[in-house]
């Protein structure tokens, strides 16, 4: 029996009657809106309901002019409001205003590891495509990062479920917050490009529901996501535009899905199925749109009964609700495109990306006060990230390169001089025989950064890829770095004994002989149109680099799990996904296989000190929830951020287990000298594995160990709690 004091009681007797009647509110605004679609729909011909379910150009499906509906238009994301196109043509639509901020790749935003960022990234989406009338934003896009070729691995964010599903929600409820829907996309096991239109992903249930899904999940149950975008290929057979499994029985019936499902563009092959099976708006690229299976066939299919109205009418209320949270909604915010703010959200979201993968020789931050002069070397210094290859890109309002950046911080205190270092060969437009000759170095601007390096006291190589080397629709061939990039590297590094790598890319390369070689290793991203400062800010010292590597890097490709076993791309379209679980590092750490750089890991100018680990209780119920205390002290003479991990063990088990897990973890900043007492909280019921045999989650009862760390590999306290049934 638990007694209350009179006073306490009354408190939360207020606090119960706020609730219930918060959500009796609730559902009795979600009822009223009910009956209005209900009322709206039955004023609709069949045509008119028709007309909703199918592009009529690139990027809007039907409106009911007639009853005020309006089109439902959308556009890309992720990397920001893609610059306006034709009505029905990919070309630019020229106009002037529709430069936008270049916000951060996924895999920027996941290294931040700071749920708060990918929050402000999703608000400053939500107002730019306001700006612009964009109802639904295509994004965020979070699929798993599976296998380190995949060419959008930039756009996605992480390897890792738990990571992926913090942030998406985030960024979905940034969005939303501007009565604008998030397409959260793609729905679902879109891992590689390479035959993305064609190939069967078979993966068992378990790693479906515990790798691929729950960021989908989140977004949906804890987000909101008003739509969701199915993803090109086939999931265990079934197309994801047509996949009755993945769209209405988990999506629709088990996570309790309200909005509408998006197809991907010409990622629907069929009517009846696709119309049965789940999907509500065919989207595509070109006409003859009343041609489309959501179009005419599909006016035919139902009056020949194989699509009912009742389907039909779903699919439009479906719609309705999604509109009647944006764009019909009441007071729809004007919105604002490129504003400090905004400028400031992509700024503080790519310096806390950055990630220091070495500092030897304490030559960062730089020493501003003696360095008079720097070579700045590389094609990377001077480009811009925004635009490039296949996928969705930003006309940004303006982006900072790394050499700006540079200049405009020290550009008064040093001589500042560039080099070419390397030609950027690759069009993602060309097929791999035509790009040939792209990997090879260029010895005249070799010499030339050499004889540049010789002469300045400090030389900072700006190398790794860019927008047409990562790209929709193909995957890279090895994780080798192009255009000759290390022949540069190693001229470079003999030349001058203060040579610092900077490498910018979205996703995991091959450093090995950098790692060996050099002291001094920066890693940035695609990181938007204050990249340039961010990057600057970093180097010397005013930001603390915090950014912590959101997949591992494997030592070689053959270690990661998918080659491994050699299941990718796959033979005859069919990639068997026969690591299971073992994504990531659950497949690295479980086989003991070490990685280049491992998950979670990330340097700073200053060192934490973890100590006292402890928990609420020895033993939980599976409805509890675990409370874990460690102390964390900045014993370096800078402030600086901290990502405490908290990853979760279990020796012993009925089922197969990875070696750990990530299940907590919290970013702060803490103080030179002081120590912050850092509180994670593990539901009980976030240990559970997906049992298969009785379609469920189940927690094992026994001993699990908490493992906190500052990476996957640097566990730095443990503690042990026992799980009981009962
Ligand atoms: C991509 C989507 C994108 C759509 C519209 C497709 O090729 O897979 O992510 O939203 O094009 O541009």
């Amino acid at each position: 029996m638990i007694y209350l004091k009179p006073q306490k009681c009354l408190m939360a007797c207020a606090v119960l009657l706020f609730f219930l009647s918060n959500s009796q509110a609730q559902s009795k605004a979600d009822l009223n809106l009910d009956q209005k679609i209900t009322g709206v729909i039955k004023k609709m011909t069949l045509e008119e309901k028709i007309e909703m379910l199918h592009g009529n150009a690139l990027f809007s499906s039907g409106g009911v002019k007639r009853l005020g509906i309006p089109e439902l238009t959308c556009d890309d994301g992720p990397l920001g409001v893609r610059e306006e196109v034709l009505r029905f043509d990919w070309k630019s639509a020229n106009w002037t205003t529709d430069s936008a901020t270049f916000l951060p790749n996924g895999s920027a935003i996941a290294a931040t590891w700071n749920p708060a960022m990918a929050r402000q990234y999703g608000v400053v989406l939500g107002q730019e495509a306001n700006a612009r009338k964009k109802i639904v934003m295509l994004a965020p896009a979070f699929n798993i990062c599976r296998v380190p070729l995949n060419g959008r691995t930039y756009e996605y964010y992480s390897e890792d479920p738990y990571l992926n599903a913090q942030l998406a929600v985030q960024a979905v409820k940034g969005i939303q917050s501007q009565n604008v829907a998030a397409c959260v996309k793609h729905y679902a096991v879109n891992n590689q490009e390479v035959n993305r239109n064609t190939v069967n992903a078979i993966v068992d249930e378990r790693a479906l529901r515990e790798i691929y899904l729950p960021a989908f999940q989140a977004a949906i149950q804890e987000g909101n996501a008003y739509t969701i975008m199915s993803a090109y290929n086939k999931v265990n057979g079934r197309w994801c535009s047509e996949n009755e499994y993945l769209l209405n029985t988990i999506l629709k019936k088990e996570w309790g899905f309200k909005g509408a499902v998006i197809s991907d563009w010409a990622g629907t092959h069929n009517t009846v199925a696709a119309a049965n099976a789940g999907l509500d708006i065919e989207m595509g690229s070109s006409g003859p749109y009343d041609q489309w299976y959501f179009a005419k066939p599909l006016l035919a299919a139902v009056k020949a009964g194989k699509v009912s109205v009742k389907t039909i009418d779903e699919k439009v209320r479906r719609i309705l609700w999604v509109m009647y949270h944006t764009s019909m909604s009441a007071n729809h915010p004007a919105g604002s495109i490129s504003t400090p703010a905004h400028n400031k959200a992509a700024y503080n979201i790519a310096s806390e990306s950055i990630v220091l993968l070495k500092n030897d020789k304490f030559l960062l931050p730089l020493k501003t006060k003696s360095i008079k002069s720097i070579a700045v070397i590389g094609d990377n210094a001077t480009r811009t990230f925004a635009l490039g290859g296949f996928g969705a890109g930003v006309k940004a309002k303006y982006e900072i390169t790394a050499l700006a950046g540079l200049k405009n911080k020290l550009g008064k205190t040093a001589d500042i001089r560039f080099a070419q270092g390397y030609r950027a060969n690759w069009l993602a437009s060309k097929t791999l025989a035509q790009n040939e000759g792209y990997d090879k170095p260029d010895e005249a601007l070799i010499a030339e950064a050499v004889a540049l390096a010789k002469t300045t006291d400090v030389a900072i190589l700006f190398i790794g890829s860019n927008r047409e080397y990562e790209s929709e629709g193909n995957d890279r061939k090895d994780l080798s770095l192009p255009f000759g990039e290390q022949a540069l590297v190693d001229a470079v590094t003999k030349a001058n004994a203060n040579t610092i790598i900077v490498v910018t890319a979205g996703a995991p390369y091959d450093l090995n002989k950098i790692k060996k070689n050099n002291h001094t290793i920066v890693w940035s991203w695609f990181n938007g149109s204050e990249g340039g400062n961010a990057l600057a800010d970093v180097l010397t010292g005013k930001i603390n680099p915090s950014g912590k590597l959101p997949f591992t890097f494997p030592a070689a490709l053959k270690d990661s799990p998918a080659f491994a076993l050699d299941t990718y791309p796959g033979d005859n379209m069919t990639a068997p996904y026969k690591e299971g679980i073992l994504v990531g590092y659950r497949w690295f750490d479980t086989k003991k296989i070490d990685p280049l750089y491992c998950f979670g890991y990330g340097l700073s100018y200053t060192n934490f000190n973890y100590a006292g680990i402890k928990t609420d209780k020895k033993a939980y119920l599976p409805n509890q929830q675990v409370t874990v205390n460690v102390t964390v002290k900045n014993t370096g003479a800078v402030d600086g951020m901290e990502t405490v991990q908290l990853y979760v063990s279990k020796a012993k088990s009925v089922v197969e287990k990875p070696e750990k897990e990530l299940k907590a973890f919290k970013k702060l900043m803490i103080k030179s000298g002081q120590t912050a007492n850092v509180v994670l909280r593990v539901p009980v019921q976030s240990l559970a594995y997906y049992n298969v045999k009785n379609k469920s989650w189940t927690v094992e009862p026994g001993q699990y160990r908490l493992l906190a760390g500052t990476s996957s590999r640097n566990i730095k306290q443990v503690a042990a709690i026992t799980v009981k049934s009962k």
